[in-house]
């Protein structure tokens, strides 16, 4: 490893990379799963049998389309649709249709870590269902807060579906929530996809799957360090590992190394050196229940005005507002 001096950086990534890698025990975010490849197996990880979230929530708005509508055009106003972490869309474009049929004055603003994925919505909203008028905007969740706190004056909804705040530690999410209150006003409604505590085997199976897709999507953010920054990890010496806590309601990832290596990251300048078993802790996903969201709320000084879920209680859609 390279000692004393901390090179410049030329992206957060590579500050991530370095700052993770250096220290003990090791992480990376998951934040950074996300190119190309990432976005890739993000959807295939959406398709798998085991990733019950996706049709459970595609399920809740499909069967409360009619009263989210009703609670999102209010009295008839017209309001912008902000999606923060837009993925592919897939879940969104049920309320996109439903909206369309039922003549709602509306417009939608998709924002993605992901050009590539925002490029893909874009081109199929565009598609699929021409009369929504769609503008995309590329960044993080922090960056794009400020971003809708000075758009126009429609009344604003934030969707924030597949339960990706829980790829938050809680006092990231109150910090993320309290955000989220400075940039909406008091007509204005967070709607919140929120994966709940449940049969632990079925958390564990669902981030774990025998087909290894979620292996290479954990890995990916290794992948990505050889791309983009002259990394030489070899993958095969890594093990996907997840854990579950039915206490706390959190799943763990890890990348945990087969063998001891060292490893070359050319654009930083470092070498790094693994243990044998020694581990990097790559995301979290956190379980909630609905204590837990009245804490996260209350933090945040928000108000839930409503839920939604679905037969089995497996996932939880809850509205928010100031
Ligand atoms: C995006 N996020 C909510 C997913 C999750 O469930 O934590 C990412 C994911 N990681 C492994 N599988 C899916």
């Amino acid at each position: 490893m390279r000692n004393n001096e901390i090179p410049t950086f030329t992206s957060a990534f590579e500050q991530e990379v370095y700052e993770g890698l250096t220290t003990f025990p090791k992480h990376l975010s998951s934040m950074y799963f996300y190119d190309e490849v990432g976005d890739k197996l993000f959807q295939d990880i959406m398709a798998m049998p085991e990733y019950y979230l996706t049709d459970c929530e595609y399920n809740i708005l499909d069967t409360h389309k009619n009263e989210i509508a009703a609670l999102f055009k209010k009295g008839g106003e017209p309001f912008s649709l902000f999606e923060l972490g837009a993925g592919d869309g897939k879940k969104t474009k049920i309320l996109l249709r439903h909206f369309v049929e039922q003549n709602i004055t509306f417009d939608y603003r998709p924002i993605d870590i992901s050009q590539n994925a925002l490029d893909q919505l874009e081109n199929t909203v565009k598609a699929e269902i021409p009369e929504v008028e769609i503008n995309t905007l590329q960044g993080t969740y922090f960056e794009t807060l400020r971003d809708i706190g000075n758009a126009n004056g429609r009344r604003k909804i934030i969707l924030f579906l597949g339960s990706n705040m829980g790829n938050l530690l809680h006092p990231q999410a109150v910090e993320f929530l309290k955000n989220m209150r400075e940039t909406i006003n008091e007509n204005d409604l967070i709607f919140m996809g929120l994966d709940q505590k449940k049969n632990p085997q079925t958390v564990l199976d669902a981030y774990n799957d025998k087909t290894g897709i979620t292996e290479a999507f954990n890995k990916n953010v290794l992948a990505r360090i050889n791309k983009e920054m002259g990394g030489n990890f070899d993958l095969d010496k890594f093990l996907h590992w997840e854990v579950y806590d039915p206490e706390t309601g959190t799943a763990k990832s890890y990348l945990v190394a087969k063998e001891a290596q060292t490893v070359r990251i050319e654009s930083l300048e470092l070498e790094v050196r693994l243990k044998r078993w020694e581990t990097i802790h790559t995301e979290i996903s956190q379980k909630y229940d609905d204590a837990v969201v009245e804490w996260l709320a209350d933090q945040a000084n928000l108000k839930i005005v409503t839920e939604f879920t679905d037969a089995e209680q497996q996932f939880k859609n809850y509205v928010f507002k100031k």
